[in-house]
């Protein structure tokens, strides 16, 4: 993991943008597992250690969540963390620590809403927190074997998120200027704030747990929130 999580720092360093989907299962492992006492994987689902999920754990990618909207609400109005289907991936790594773009934000979040899950359930030494954005990851209507589907997951999230950054750089590279490359430093730092659709109502229960809840800033269940194009577009044009 710490060698594939470098590989990705170096693609960062030549400009790519590498984004992740932080995985749908809530808390929990891509097929809902978790883990026991002992940090072993368990094939109980209701053993109440997290499964945090690699890549979107690795410091060096973008971890993507998914929101929805809320039944009957319209366009308009604030989406929520994803729970219908599938539920928005997020937590804290095992094994990489917490980069310091992060800290001030994350340990902000932690003190302003104390999680009701506690060190018996996620790693709370100070270790890399994800995700760091989020998009709509619902009723994505997609054609499977000529039949429609509404389908979910932030391996929707994910992509549409990355056509939107890709939208920036085409912009940038319009204006003479260079690709965003690794932008996590970028959108946790404080030029930054209101770039974000905050969103602000969901959670991602999950190992028996309730998992964690979205609140006003970052949180690990949609990060800093929805990605806003024109609002993006806007700082990253201002930045040499
Ligand atoms: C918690 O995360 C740190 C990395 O920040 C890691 O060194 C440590 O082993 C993890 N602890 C457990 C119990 O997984
Ligand atoms: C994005 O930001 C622009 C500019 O502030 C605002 O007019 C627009 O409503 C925002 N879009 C969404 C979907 O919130």
């Amino acid at each position: 993991m710490q060698r594939q999580c470098a590989e990705y720092a170096k693609l960062g360093l030549m400009g790519v943008t590498v984004l992740y989907a932080s995985g749908d299962a809530g808390v929990a492992g891509s097929d809902g597992e978790c883990l026991d006492r002992n940090g072993n994987p368990s094939s109980s689902r209701n053993t109440k250690r997290f499964v945090p999920s690699f890549p979107p754990s690795c410091p060096y990618v973008t971890a993507v969540g998914a929101t929805q909207m809320v039944s009957g609400a319209s366009v308009n109005d604030a989406e929520v963390a994803c729970q219908d289907s599938i539920i928005s991936g997020g937590g804290f790594s095992n094994i990489f620590a917490m980069p310091s773009w992060q800290q001030s934000t994350v340990e902000h979040y932690l003190q302003t809403y104390p999680p009701s899950v506690t060190s018996a359930n996620y790693n709370t030494s100070g270790s890399r927190a994800y995700p760091d954005i989020a998009l709509n990851g619902a009723k994505y209507l997609t054609a499977v074997l000529g039949d429609w589907y509404p389908i979910y997951g932030t391996s929707a999230s994910t992509p549409a998120s990355a056509a939107i950054l890709s939208a920036i750089n085409d912009a940038r590279l319009a204006a003479g200027k260079g690709p965003i490359g690794f932008i996590n430093p970028i959108i946790y730092s404080s030029g930054f704030q209101g770039a974000f659709n905050d969103i602000t109502k969901g959670a991602n229960p999950g190992c028996g747990t309730d998992g964690f809840s979205a609140h006003p800033g970052w949180d690990p269940v949609t990060g800093m929130g929805t990605v806003n194009f024109s609002k993006l577009l806007a700082k990253w044009l201002a930045l040499p």
